[in-house]
């Protein structure tokens, strides 16, 4: 199985997700001279879920997303990198972030498409973007 239907299978596990996230991933995936938008990376990848703002919203199943701009706050005052990180990288252990339990979501869909120097990438601009969030 290719890299691709790799990721398609993974993706399939989103849902109404999957389609959003697989055509508008399709126009820009692994280009490696590319200069990587935290801001467009999270309205492709998190704003279905979080909301367009990143002020919270709802899963395609009806659960909620939580806001992510109150991070800092609830951290008290101090951004939750490493959690962030973990939450990214391997899905947290939250159950709308992994696609199964072997199978979690985002760095994992951006390594397994692109390799382990983008996946890393994405996931810095992930973080500073939604450290710039923070109110
Ligand atoms: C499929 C919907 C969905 C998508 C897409 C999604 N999330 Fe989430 N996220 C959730 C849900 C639901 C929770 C609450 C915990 C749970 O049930 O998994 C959550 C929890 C979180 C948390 C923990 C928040 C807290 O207050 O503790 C962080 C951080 C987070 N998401 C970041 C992101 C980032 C960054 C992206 C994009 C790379 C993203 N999420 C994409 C649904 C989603």
């Amino acid at each position: 199985m290719s890299v691709r239907n790799l990721r398609r299978v993974a993706l399939a596990g989103l849902g109404a997700l999957a389609l959003q996230a697989s055509s508008s991933l399709a126009a820009e995936v692994c280009n490696p001279n590319q200069a990587l938008s935290g801001a467009a990376l999270f309205s492709e990848n998190c704003a279905a879920c979080h909301g367009a703002d990143a002020t919270g919203g709802k899963t395609p199943k009806g659960v909620l997303a939580p806001n992510l701009t109150v991070l800092t706050s609830k951290g008290q005052g101090k951004f939750p990198a490493p959690r962030l990180a973990a939450i990214i990288r391997y899905g947290g252990a939250l159950p709308d972030h992994t696609i199964s339990q072997q199978m979690p979501v985002w760095a994992k869909v951006f390594y397994l498409e692109c390799g382990p120097e983008y996946s890393r990438r994405v996931v810095v601009e992930l973080m500073k973007y939604v450290e710039s969030l923070q109110k």
